[in-house]
């Protein structure tokens, strides 16, 4: 009898931790951090008080989150010699990567040696969140020829982000409806990026280089990536009236088609970070005025349900952020930076939830490769 482990593709189903930092049921859509629901705390909260809820498991008291939120906007400027470099990467480079690349950079100002010390680990864990709205900002600044601005510690995290970026102070509406976006991507149990964060801090490298580790993984269109590409196939499809046809097509042409923003490991029916994100949708375009590209993902769907429905593929977070996004006129390209923005929390959650008894990772793999070769000089061979 054969005693090889069975292989899972993609570790499906197969616990990798054990966290107490969110959860999730895939089949009732119910996502909580800390034990409250994700649609609460995108209404009644803020973006600064879900990280602190994140990384530290409750919610902080109004002195604990006044002198958090002080401490975050102290770490919000990056120094000259960064922005120097970020001047220099290309400017029809992607985002995703500019952001890769400072933050790794961004370690290299603060060097950390170990991680043995939670009071480091707490002050660079408030760096990372604060200085990554102003790495995003700054390279989608330069590279259009802007001038990189540096924060305002008058603006919370939200507002000061979209003044970064635009150079406007958003109204609001916008910054609420902003701050609910980051507060919505800011932890999904054991994802893609969470868990390459999860791999990384297991060999007790810098926070730094865990977080830009989770960014690379952020970046495919199988995960993060997929806003942008949600948005590029609603503009695509060129209007709800053709959406029927677009599929029908794209489906003759490979039945496997994958459609952006539809499907998830764990969810089987529709998430409900996508719910909320339709409802601010709703409520920031009236009927008259819905953007084609909404009216688009409303018709695709629900063209989609009566064919994806029966196998539990319904919309995914990033089926409506980008309409909600575009709608606030940030580029397409900087959609997935703005997961990112979010994410941070999460990831330094679990990477600090980790650190305590934490063991390397180093699982298994079945070995189907040739074995005892022998070594063929190469002036021996054709
Ligand atoms: N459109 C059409 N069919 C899809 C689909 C989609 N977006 N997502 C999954 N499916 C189908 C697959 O073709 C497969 O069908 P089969 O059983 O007939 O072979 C089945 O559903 C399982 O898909 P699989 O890719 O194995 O699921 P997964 O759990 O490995 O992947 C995702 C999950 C999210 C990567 C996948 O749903 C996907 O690629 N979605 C599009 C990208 C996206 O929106 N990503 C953001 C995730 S938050």
């Amino acid at each position: 009898m054969s005693t090889e482990p069975e292989f899972r593709p993609g570790l499906e189903d197969i616990p990798a931790a054990k966290s107490a930092v969110s959860f999730l049921d895939g089949k009732k859509a119910r996502l909580e951090y800390r034990g409250i629901p994700v649609e609460v705390l995108a209404k009644e909260s803020c973006f600064e008080e879900v990280a602190w809820l994140l990384i530290k498991g409750d919610l902080p008291s109004q002195k604990q989150l006044a002198e958090f939120d002080h401490d975050l906007r102290q770490r919000r400027a990056i120094h000259y010699r960064l922005k120097d470099l970020i001047k220099c990467m290309p400017a029809d480079g992607h985002p995703m990567d500019a952001l890769h690349a400072s933050v790794a950079a961004l370690g290299m100002f603060y060097p950390c040696k170990t991680v043995a010390d939670p009071v480091k680990n707490w002050d660079a864990s408030m760096r990372l969140i604060a200085a990554l709205p102003t790495l995003v900002t700054a390279f989608a600044r330069t590279r259009r020829g802007d001038e990189i601005l540096d924060p305002r510690s008058d603006l919370d995290h939200a507002a000061n982000f979209y003044y970064m970026l635009t150079g406007k102070e958003p109204t609001p509406a916008t910054r609420k409806v902003l701050d609910a976006c980051l507060i919505l991507h800011a932890e999904h149990t054991m994802n893609a990026s969470t868990f390459t964060a999860r791999v990384t801090g297991s060999t007790l490298a810098s926070p730094y280089q865990t977080i830009a580790s989770a960014i690379g993984s952020l970046s495919g269109p199988l995960h993060g990536g997929a806003n942008e590409e949600a948005l590029t196939q609603f503009e695509e499809i060129g209007g709800p009236e053709k959406v029927k046809s677009w599929l029908d097509g794209k489906r003759a042409a490979d039945p496997k088609y994958k459609v952006m923003g539809l499907g998830h490991r764990v969810y089987k029916v529709k998430d409900a970070r996508a719910t909320v994100l339709q409802e601010i949708a709703e409520h920031a375009f009236s009927e008259s005025c819905r953007p084609r590209a909404y009216e688009t993902a409303i018709e695709l769907e629900n063209y989609a349900a009566g064919i994806y429905g029966p196998k539990g593929i319904y919309p995914n977070v990033d089926f409506y952020s980008g309409v909600v996004y575009q709608s606030l006129g940030i580029p397409t390209d900087v959609f997935t930076p703005i997961f990112a923005i979010a994410r941070v929390a999460g990831w330094l959650a679990h990477w600090t939830e980790q650190l305590v008894g934490n063991r390397i990772f180093r699982p298994e793999q079945i070995s189907i490769g040739k074995t005892d070769i022998a070594y063929v000089p190469l002036e021996n061979r054709p």
